[in-house]
């Protein structure tokens, strides 16, 4: 009982609401002893139930007390049914839902894994930086590029991902700040790693070992790329980040989900999600005039039966800021609400992107039958409207330098051109030999060079 006082105290302090004496009975499973907690939390006049039989989900959930029952507003609009207690699997949670759509998610922690059905509204998961927390996030490490030839390696270093007075920093700094300038052309860059936490995550593009050649250099830049995949991941619900972009040529930002598992295949058959993208040049601008550069931020979803077949260009929104102001002058929430339903993208609250394939899906909204008769629909055997948004996702917050592909080269550059051709066999190479032209833009010797850093206050996951 002394551990039902603990938790009843706990809960009234982080709540300000009232919380009923809890239940706790401990019950035998299939030879397993369990702890089975009733909690009931009442705001107003109305009750919420939550029920849970796993102790360490229990810590979890404590430590993030205040979040869950108090900076929620704790469902004071949404009136919750007293929750059912499910005693049949030794590390679910169940609460019913609210509504239908039905947020799912999944949060491992050690060896245990809870699957969590709370009400609509519920957060589900919050990151404000307090601390840079490895257990959520995990480091990306390979010099790959992500399939874009991208000039930069990911690396697990704070020189480039920390976090400082509750803000997360991703920042990419020149390889040859840490390996020198002659590593460039005739080093090798070692990232298989010899520990769990150092392993090489991605081999492919010659990911985990490259050497540097006169015209094949090493990637010239060093920056960090984290994702939750092993951590958390979730499917419909409603995440919201609070970010500031950076500013410096041929800087490319994103913030973005991938699904955990490829129900579907590989990419783009199970999908992405891109909440934002944006460029860091001050002066980039596209054919027809429009500024693509710091000023405009896309989101975009992607998704095709087979690279290179991939709908986006009738899933993607951009938008620019008026009067010069850019994406790296402050912080603007980026939001994404999914439900079975659809995707709606927001930007400060603002609609920018409305995603809803209609009854048939994706196959038809993409049309690709008509387009390429006779090949195989991956998503034929799913029920759900939304295939393959209809998985659970997980989030990847990265900067990225250049690459071959999200720089156009119809593009045009003020003052100083596109150093590199996304034909070039030599990309990297002569994007680093115009070192003078885009280096300075990045600000290095000014705020600790955290101009070209992308700067994340908050990332929130709710229920929907
Ligand atoms: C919680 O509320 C429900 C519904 O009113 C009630 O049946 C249950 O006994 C309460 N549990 C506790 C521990 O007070
Ligand atoms: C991290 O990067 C910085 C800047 O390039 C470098 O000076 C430092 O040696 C690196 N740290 C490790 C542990 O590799």
């Amino acid at each position: 009982m002394n551990r039902l006082i603990l938790l009843t105290i706990l809960v009234s302090y982080a709540c300000a609401y009232e919380v009923a004496p809890t239940e706790v009975s401990l019950l035998s499973d299939g030879g397993v002893i369990k702890l089975l907690i009733q909690i009931n939390v009442t705001c107003g006049d109305k009750l919420t139930t939550i029920c849970l039989d796993n102790v360490l989900y229990l810590i979890l959930l404590l430590r993030r007390a205040r979040d869950y029952f108090s900076c929620v507003p704790l469902q004071c609009e949404q009136v919750t049914t007293p929750a059912t207690t499910t005693a049949q699997s030794p590390t679910t949670t169940t609460a019913s839902p609210s509504t239908s759509h039905g947020t799912t998610a999944t949060t491992t922690q050690g060896s245990t894994t809870s699957t969590v059905q709370p009400v609509a509204g519920t957060l589900l998961f919050e990151d404000t930086f307090d601390t840079f927390d490895l257990d959520v996030w995990e480091h990306e490490i390979t010099a790959g590029g992500g399939g874009n030839w991208e000039f930069q390696y990911y690396t697990n270093n704070r020189s480039n991902s920390y976090v400082r007075d509750n803000i997360l920093y991703i920042k990419p700094t020149l390889t040859a700040d840490k390996e020198g300038e002659g590593f460039l052309t005739s080093g090798t860059l070692n990232l298989w790693g010899a520990s769990p936490a150092d392993l090489c995550t991605g081999n492919n593009w010659y990911g985990c070992q490259r050497s540097g050649s006169y015209n094949n250099i090493i990637n010239p830049i060093q920056s960090a790329r984290l994702r939750t995949v092993n951590t958390f991941a979730f499917k419909y619900g409603k995440i919201e980040i609070e970010a500031q972009m950076p500013k410096g040529d041929w800087i490319w930002p994103a913030i973005w989900l991938l699904p955990k598992r490829n129900a579907y295949g590989q990419w783009p058959a199970s999908g992405e999600i891109d909440l934002v993208e944006c460029r860091g040049n001050l002066n980039l601008a596209a054919e027809d005039g429009t500024q693509v550069g710091v000023n405009q931020m896309g989101s975009t979803m992607h998704w095709g039966p087979y690279w290179p077949l991939n709908g986006w260009h009738q899933t993607h929104a951009s938008v620019n800021l008026p009067d010069g102001k850019t994406f790296a002058d402050g912080f603007h929430k980026y939001g994404l609400e999914w439900t079975s339903e659809g995707l709606k993208f927001y930007l400060d609250d603002t609609l920018i992107l409305d995603v809803d394939p209609g009854t048939n899906g994706f196959w038809d909204y993409g049309a690709f039958d008509n387009t390429h008769p006779g090949i195989d629909n991956p998503w034929a055997n799913s029920p759900n409207k939304l295939a393959p948004f209809d998985q659970e996702f997980y989030i990847i917050m990265n900067v990225a330098v250049g690459g071959t592909g999200y720089f156009s080269d119809s593009f045009t550059n003020t003052p100083k051109a596109k150093p590199w051709l996304n034909t070039s066999p030599t990309a990297a190479k002569d994007f680093y030999d115009a070192k003078a032209d885009w280096y300075p833009t990045w600000n290095p010797d000014t705020n600790n060079g955290e101009d070209a850093a992308m700067k994340i206050k908050s990332v929130r996951v709710y229920t929907v």
